[in-house]
């Protein structure tokens, strides 16, 4: 079965509006959100409405298109500094998924390229390149599920970490897209989604949308992985990732580095699915990675009640960073990187 649903949608043309669903509100209620200004795009990012890398680059992307929409009469001058004021604010949104800059730098190469170009005219092409963002995240995620299938064999218990299906993305998802192609392939898979403290996006996006899918899935609590692999019902671990350094090094939600212990420990290969996009060449290792602090509130009053007594310290970082050596794979649309180390990596994104 096929998604019946747009993570993100862009109505009309240069002058139109986004779409976004709701993904603070699933599995309860599905709900669009219409993001009209750029203000709206930066809280639907901020908040988790819209999440999950390449997602939060395509929203960005779109975020920049309706942030210049009033420029398109003006001077060139004033449509580029408010186009690279957009920008700025944008990037601020949320620090780790490096899929938000890399969108944002895009265009930002297009709005560099052509100086004769009037307002309007820029405008449409960074309409278009939005388009193509959007479109190629798509295509990217069948070539990462097809080359990720490859590694699941048929009967295999996969155990996945937060969301990395088609509500990250605006196609299939990344590490869930594996899991689709292999299903298509006609494999039996079983899928185990870790709910993901603080915000549960195992539990309510992973879990919703497998069932839509057709896919069989076990919800588990995060500290039950180890006893899940002890008892045997796990072959694989696929998650997906928000930034990777030049030497394989993987930021992703945080549990994914304790996840990847446990899998090393009980012998279970550990795969990351995740587009070129989210590659961060610049940085030399993981520990370079900014990594996203988020509201105490997240971890005392989870979803509706307080857990935590008032006045305890509380330490809500978002992403931890998983060391290459306890990464077998990471698949891309590009392929396979076996064992990822600095070489392998750089060869790899040519
Ligand atoms: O805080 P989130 O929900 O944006 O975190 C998302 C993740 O960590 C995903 O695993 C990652 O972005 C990969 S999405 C294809």
């Amino acid at each position: 079965m096929h998604r019946a649903y747009h993570t993100l949608r862009w109505e009309g043309d240069a002058l139109g509006t986004l779409y976004l669903i709701d993904q603070t509100l699933l599995p309860e209620q599905f709900t669009e959100i219409n993001a009209a200004t750029v203000e709206d795009v930066w809280h639907a990012i901020r908040q988790l409405s819209v999440r999950g890398a390449p997602a939060i680059g395509v929203a960005a992307a779109w975020g920049a298109v309706l942030g210049t929409q009033q420029c398109r009469d003006s001077s060139r001058a004033e449509f580029d500094s408010r186009q690279r004021e957009v920008s700025d604010y944008l990037a601020g949104s949320r620090p780790t998924a490096v899929n938000l800059s890399w969108a944002l730098q895009r265009l930002q190469r297009i709005a560099e390229s052509d100086a004769d170009a009037t307002a309007a005219q820029m405008h449409q092409r960074l309409f278009e390149e939005a388009a193509l963002i959007q479109l190629e995240d798509e295509q990217m995620c069948d070539r990462i599920g097809r080359h990720g299938a490859e590694l699941l064999e048929s009967g295999t218990g996969v155990l996945t970490h937060c969301n990395a299906g088609s509500l990250a993305t605006a196609g299939n998802g990344t590490a869930l897209s594996v899991i689709f192609s292999a299903k298509a392939a006609g494999k039996q898979l079983h899928v185990y989604a870790d709910e993901t403290r603080p915000l549960l996006q195992g539990a309510r996006l992973t879990a919703w949308e497998l069932q839509q899918r057709d896919v069989e899935v076990t919800v588990i609590c995060d500290n039950m992985a180890a006893q899940v692999m002890k008892e045997g019902r796990i072959q694989a671990v696929v998650t997906g990732a928000d930034r990777i350094a030049a030497n394989g090094d993987v930021a992703n939600k945080i549990g994914t580095y304790g996840v990847a212990l446990l899998a090393r420990a009980h012998g279970i290969p550990f795969y990351v699915a995740a587009p070129s996009s989210t590659f961060d060449l610049v940085l030399a290792t993981g520990n370079e990675i900014p990594i996203e602090q988020r509201a105490d509130t997240e971890v005392t009053h989870g979803f509706g009640r307080q857990t935590v007594p008032a006045g305890v310290d509380v330490y809500n970082p978002a992403f931890d960073v998983t060391p290459a050596p306890l990464i077998d794979a990471i698949i891309t649309e590009r392929g396979v990187v076996h064992r990822p180390e600095t070489q392998s990596v750089c060869r790899h994104l040519g």
